[in-house]
């Protein structure tokens, strides 16, 4: 069977940053920690005024397009994963073309575009329906545009807030990718919940803490789902396993559950029993809640052995490098740290080709996904060509006062006008309104 998969990646950061610590913590009255160690962070991405969800995107998928020397024939899907949407009737992908189709000759007449909603877990579910899209054969020897980009602002004072971000993750799915293959095996963990929404809003609704939870509990369905069509995980099975990143600390503790759940009747589990004793079973207690005081010991325990802080360093800890610096990009979020770890594992020569990867990603509502990818030959390659840091370093910092007009500008109850903070260079812009209520976009050279 042809492999299907990501064959490129791009990635566009709003042009503007917050510092977590330096500038957002001080205001707050808190202690810089809570952010650099408590959550993980140590800066949130934010759009110019010049910026929002259709130019990140439409500028993430014309450099992958750009550098891998696609035309509009090349493309027979636009597929566009957004928790920002701004319309709802016309989708996102139709803004990108028009906004691509600027800088083509060619146009996208003959690609079936759309826009997919299930919160952060959209992006992946877009990749599904491309996946689905060229295994049936009806994709004409073209490839899909998947293209996850979001604007994460949460209302003001909201606990939410320390956690934003903003950025476009582009991906071209392909037969005989040259980044990764996509299992046929994946698992679901899916119920009806009410952790985030955003019912007629722009900010979210969103118990925090319980959010934490649901998507604790759906990651662990998930993975069970996922075993039952793949068989047993084990911890040395995967180079790497990217989650969803609301923010890091979120990771350490889905690591956390992973790694105990994958290491159940194993060696390892039975090498740790002279340390912190064998993983207590449910069957063992009649009481529930002794059970689970039980696990959560055996939990904080294995946490600070050796053995686990080890495989955590090697196997979650390098997808969170890039999160640390952007916040949380909904959609885009698990595809950000899927980068973060090849880029690891490039700066550190590794040689991954053939290996695996365990993807998780989270969507609110709720709704997680798991599955396998295969690194490809052509992975390095296509890392390199990233130019993450310079966007990155190019980010104009925030002062409070920035921070809090630059809110305002991108709160659509607002009407406010702020200068732009950057000068666009070779990217798409907004550019104003038209007479239906339509937005306008326009190349800056
Ligand atoms: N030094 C070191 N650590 C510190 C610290 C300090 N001075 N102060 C606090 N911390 C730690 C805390 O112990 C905590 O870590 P643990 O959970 O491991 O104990 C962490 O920093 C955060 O501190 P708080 O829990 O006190 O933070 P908070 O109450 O202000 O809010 C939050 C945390 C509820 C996650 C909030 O940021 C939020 O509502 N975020 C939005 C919702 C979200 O991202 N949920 C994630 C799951 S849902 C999802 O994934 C979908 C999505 O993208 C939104």
């Amino acid at each position: 069977m042809t492999a299907v998969g990501i064959d490129a990646i791009e990635i566009w950061t709003g042009n503007l940053k917050l510092d977590l610590p330096g500038t957002f913590a001080p205001q707050k009255g808190e202690d810089p920690e809570k952010y650099t160690k408590g959550l993980g962070l140590n800066a949130s991405s934010f759009p110019d005024s010049y910026e929002d969800i259709v130019t990140m995107g439409a500028n993430a998928a014309h450099r992958l397009m750009e550098r891998k020397g696609l035309e509009p024939d090349d493309i027979g899907r636009i597929d566009v994963a957004t928790e920002s949407a701004f319309d709802n009737s016309k989708p996102v992908s139709t803004y990108v073309a028009g906004c691509l189709e600027q800088v083509y000759d060619g146009d996208f007449h003959h690609a079936n575009k759309g826009e997919r909603k299930f919160a952060c877990i959209a992006g992946t579910q877009s990749l599904d329906d491309a996946y689905n899209w060229i295994r049936a054969g009806r994709n004409r020897g073209r490839g899909a545009l998947v293209i996850a980009t979001d604007t994460a602002l949460y209302a003001r004072g909201d606990a939410g807030e320390a956690t934003q971000g903003a950025g476009a993750v582009a991906m071209y799915i392909s037969e005989d990718p040259d980044l990764v293959e996509l299992s046929t095996e994946q698992g679901y963990g899916s119920a009806d919940e009410t952790d985030f929404l955003k019912p007629n809003q722009q900010f979210p609704s969103v118990d925090g803490k319980r959010s934490v939870q649901v998507y604790l509990a759906r990651m662990r369905e998930a993975l069970e789902d996922y075993e039952s069509v793949a068989g047993d995980t084990h911890p040395d099975q995967f180079a790497y396993i990217p989650f969803h990143t609301p923010f890091p600390g979120m990771v350490r503790k889905a690591g956390l559950l992973v790694y105990r759940h994958m290491i159940r009747d194993t060696p390892i589990e039975k090498e740790l029993a002279d340390e912190i004793g064998r993983q207590p079973r449910a069957e063992a207690f009649d009481d529930e809640e002794a059970f689970h005081d039980a696990l959560r010991e055996y939990t904080d325990a294995l946490k600070e052995t050796e053995t686990y802080q080890e495989w955590y360093g090697e196997t979650i800890d390098p997808t969170l490098t890039l999160s640390r610096e952007v916040g949380n990009w909904y959609t885009g979020s698990v595809h950000v740290a899927r980068v973060s770890a090849l880029k690891h594992a490039l700066e550190n020569d590794l040689d991954l080709a053939g290996s695996q990867l365990l993807v998780g990603s989270y969507g609110s509502g709720a709704q997680a996904e798991g599955h396998a990818e295969t690194i490809q030959d052509g992975w390095k390659e296509e890392i390199e060509a990233l130019n993450l840091e310079e966007q990155l370093e190019a980010r104009y910092d925030l002062s409070w006062d920035d921070y809090e007009e630059i809110h305002d500008v991108h709160n659509h109850d607002m009407d406010v006008d702020v200068e732009e903070f950057t000068t666009p260079d070779s990217e798409f812009v907004f550019d104003g309104w038209g007479r239906m209520g339509e937005r306008k976009y326009r190349y800056v050279e």
